[in-house]
């Protein structure tokens, strides 16, 4: 198996696999059937950095292909807090485990864990670098949304809307999408916020049509809205995220004002609830086209294609079939 660090590993054909075993994993994630294809393997889900969905989704995802999770929540319940090194930590956990996923707060900490690594290393987040996975589940997503209105990733207009500087999370999508034709991308934040320029190159060279701006009106009328939060913890202090808090909420009103009927809202999550922050409203959760739960619930789905084409089992789950007995 290989690692997975970065989007730019993937080409189309790959993704396209990956979405196919993906869908294949729908009966398994429901628990309509069951398997146990990853009996006695283990996970080592190590989290050096909050995280609710992509922590528990790559946990359930190897439980659902009847694996065993082993995990390390925060540094402090670490070694790596007495100043172990991320070779060592990476050379013993992965006599231990089958897989590992991993998150840190640091740029380019998870290729430096792999280099020490005897197993194949998820990329669950580095900083504000990458988040492969989530960008895969993010284009799963938007191939999903966009077929409901017989759209295709080709050709659709995508706006990304907050904190495009600290996001990892559009960074890798914006690298996916330049392995797609003529999309407009719409990238919306303060001038601070900005996307870094190499990755708004890319998408140049991919010859998508690009729209900057710091304002959010007249900016939401796309196929995809891809909110974002403000990544207070890669700003130098709670103030400096402040002043930007708030900045480009969207609720119903501006929805409807604003939006197409079809526009789908997509958010990675967390969004931010409180009162000053708010970047998506709660207004919006009967929208049938805020998207960003069901974005959640196919992170299952793509993390399960991801650990079986890593440890090549993707061609026999079915194998290991079994009665579900409740
Ligand atoms: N989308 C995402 O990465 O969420 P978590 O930080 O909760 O894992």
């Amino acid at each position: 198996g290989q690692h997975i660090l970065s989007v730019k590993q993937f080409d189309r054909d790959n993704i396209s696999r990956i979405f196919e075993i993906a869908r294949q994993m729908a009966p398994y994630a429901s628990r309509k059937k069951r398997t146990r294809v990853l009996d006695g393997a283990i996970l080592g889900n190590l989290f050096f950095e909050p995280s609710t969905r992509t922590r528990v989704s790559f946990g359930c995802a190897f439980n659902l292909l009847g694996g065993e999770v082993r995990e390390t929540t925060g540094m402090e319940s670490s070694a790596l807090s007495k100043g172990e090194s991320l070779f060592d930590t990476a050379r013993v956990i992965s006599s231990y485990s089958d897989v590992i996923a991993m998150r840190h707060p640091q740029a380019g900490s998870v290729a430096e864990f792999a280099e020490g690594s005897r197993v194949p290393v998820l990329n669950g987040g580095d900083g504000a670098n990458e988040h492969p996975t989530q960008a895969l589940l993010d284009l799963f997503t938007i191939e999903r949304e966009l077929a409901a209105s017989g759209l295709q990733i080709d050709g659709m207009h995508i706006a990304m809307v907050g904190d495009l500087k600290f996001g990892r999370t559009v960074h890798s999508l914006s690298k996916l999408l330049c392995l797609y034709r003529n999309i407009k991308v719409t990238l919306v934040s303060p001038a601070e916020l900005a996307m870094p320029d190499d990755i708004v190159s890319n998408l140049a060279d991919a010859g998508h049509q690009l729209v900057i701006s710091d304002k959010l009106e007249g900016h939401l009328n796309a196929d995809i809205v891809y909110q974002t939060r403000i990544q207070e913890e890669r700003f130098p202090s709670k103030a400096d995220a402040d002043q930007y808090r708030g900045k480009f909420r969207l609720n119903q009103e501006i929805y409807t004002r604003y939006c197409k009927s079809n526009t789908v809202i997509m958010h990675p999550l967390p969004r931010d609830s409180r009162m000053e922050a708010n970047e998506l409203d709660n207004d919006l959760n009967l929208n049938p086209n805020l998207a960003i739960f069901r974005q959640a619930d196919n992170g299952v789905l793509v993390r399960m294609a991801l650990f079986a084409l890593t440890l090549g089992v993707e061609n026999i789950v079915k194998d290991y079939e079994c009665a579900v007995p409740w």
